[in-house]
């Protein structure tokens, strides 16, 4: 088989990319590990930042983000016993949208299909070979893989690897050609879903003694909230009860209860795998970058690096001009950058340390009211937090 652009994987970035290509008359073949089900029903991110929104109704897939989405032009603070409202509508005439990433990738699945485009789940042993960039080449990178029990294999004129932080791609680019910039935090979020009525209209963020808290939402009736906890954390020492009043104490609000659908831990790291491409390979999303949640970023790199990638490649079909695929890695990385530095600030600013001190906490305090106090400094955030431009 032969495609112009073989798609490994389909999350928010594989998929995504597919429906720009297509919108542009590229083809391409997308190749999922996973059943189809599974990355339906996988709950994930939630926060959409508006350039995100206005990138999936532009791919023509925000039709439903549009009706059942959630615009919210704020977040609360909460710090010191009480909530701070930063003003996004205000302090930057954007807004961001409530809605989650397994609808999105649910939206953009239903458009390939729609499309009668290649998307195949649950296929086994991918690997990439054959991407290295020599001018005098004629042979071209090839993808194998094995479905249905059968060995197959895919040439194509270019690899987009989107298949996540644990994917083959990065790990197929010679170890000499990559540098890796990494930090683990020594905590990690205890994720709960619960059919419950959110507390807040709009999302709160807490700096607690007993440690970060959020209160999120997927839906006027789904809740979604986070805990500081260990990376070790044993889940069975959390049932539901101690959850919801530990969830009580650290965001001081009167949280209404109700079944809990899913309860996760998820682990906090700050990656980025420089460049992210090698020849004819290209990294986007969670296999080039991890951001640790705080910020409500992996979704919005994902989608914004295939943004970059769809044009680069539009370029190259339109007019055989390489420079924009070439210049790929160092344009998203600019971006890449400043959004992870925005996901640790947020991370160091709401987060108990354990090598803090009395010291340290009163400066995240200082800090926090800083925020709130100055408009200069809630701009700041507010900025970040609805999305930087592009480039
Ligand atoms: N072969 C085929 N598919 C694979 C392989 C493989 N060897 N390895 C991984 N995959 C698939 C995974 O099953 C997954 O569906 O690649 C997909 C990668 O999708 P995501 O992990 O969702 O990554 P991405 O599309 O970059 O989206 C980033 O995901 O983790 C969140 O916070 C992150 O919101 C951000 C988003
Ligand atoms: C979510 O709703 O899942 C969510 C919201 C904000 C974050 C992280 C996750 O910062």
């Amino acid at each position: 088989m032969r495609t112009q652009v073989a798609i490994i994987g389909a999350g928010p970035a594989g998929l995504l990319l597919a429906q720009l290509l297509h919108q542009r008359g590229i083809e391409s073949v997308v190749l999922e590990a996973r059943p189809r089900e599974y990355l339906e029903g996988r709950v994930r991110a939630g926060v959409l930042e508006h350039q995100s929104v206005a990138i999936l109704k532009a791919a023509g897939v925000g039709d439903r983000m549009m009706r059942d989405g959630l615009p919210h032009e704020g977040i609360f603070l909460h710090f010191n016993g009480r909530n701070h409202r930063i003003d996004f509508a205000d302090l930057t005439g954007k807004a961001v949208m409530i809605y989650g990433q397994q609808e999105v990738v649910r939206d953009l699945i239903a458009a390939r299909m729609a499309a009668r485009q290649p998307l195949y789940f649950e296929v086994d042993d991918v690997s990439v070979s054959d991407f290295e960039w020599s001018a005098h080449r004629t042979d071209r990178p090839r993808v194998r893989y094995r479905m249905g029990g059968q060995e197959q294999t895919l040439d194509c004129d270019f690899i987009a690897g989107c298949d996540g932080f644990h994917g083959v791609c990065r790990q197929s680019i010679p170890e000499r050609e990559l540098t890796v910039y990494e930090r683990v935090y020594p905590f990690a979020w205890l994720g709960l879903l619960a059919e419950a009525p959110p507390a807040s209209h709009e999302l709160i963020y807490a700096n607690d003694s007993r440690g970060f808290a959020l209160l999120s939402m997927r839906s006027p009736t789904v809740s979604r909230l986070y805990l500081q906890c260990l990376p070790e954390e044993d889940l069975n020492q959390w049932p539901d009860e101690r959850v919801w009043s530990e969830l009580q104490a650290r965001l001081g609000s009167q949280l209404a209860t109700g079944p809990v659908l899913q309860k996760s831990v998820t682990p906090m790291r700050s990656f980025v795998a420089e460049p992210m491409n090698s020849g004819r390979l290209f990294l986007a999303g969670d296999a080039a970058h991890i951001v640790p949640p705080t910020g409500a970023k992996g979704m919005n790199l994902a989608i914004a690096d295939v943004q970059i990638l769809g044009q680069a490649l539009e370029s190259y079909y339109r007019s055989g001009n390489t420079e924009a695929l070439q210049a790929y890695s160092a344009t998203c990385l600019r971006r890449v950058w400043k959004v992870q530095r925005f996901s640790w600030w947020m991370t160091a600013l709401l987060h108990r340390f354990d090598t803090d001190n009395a010291f340290d906490q009163r400066r995240q305090l200082a800090e926090l009211e800083y925020i709130v106090s100055s408009r200069a400094a809630a701009q700041t955030l507010a900025e970040n937090y609805v999305g930087l431009p592009l480039s």
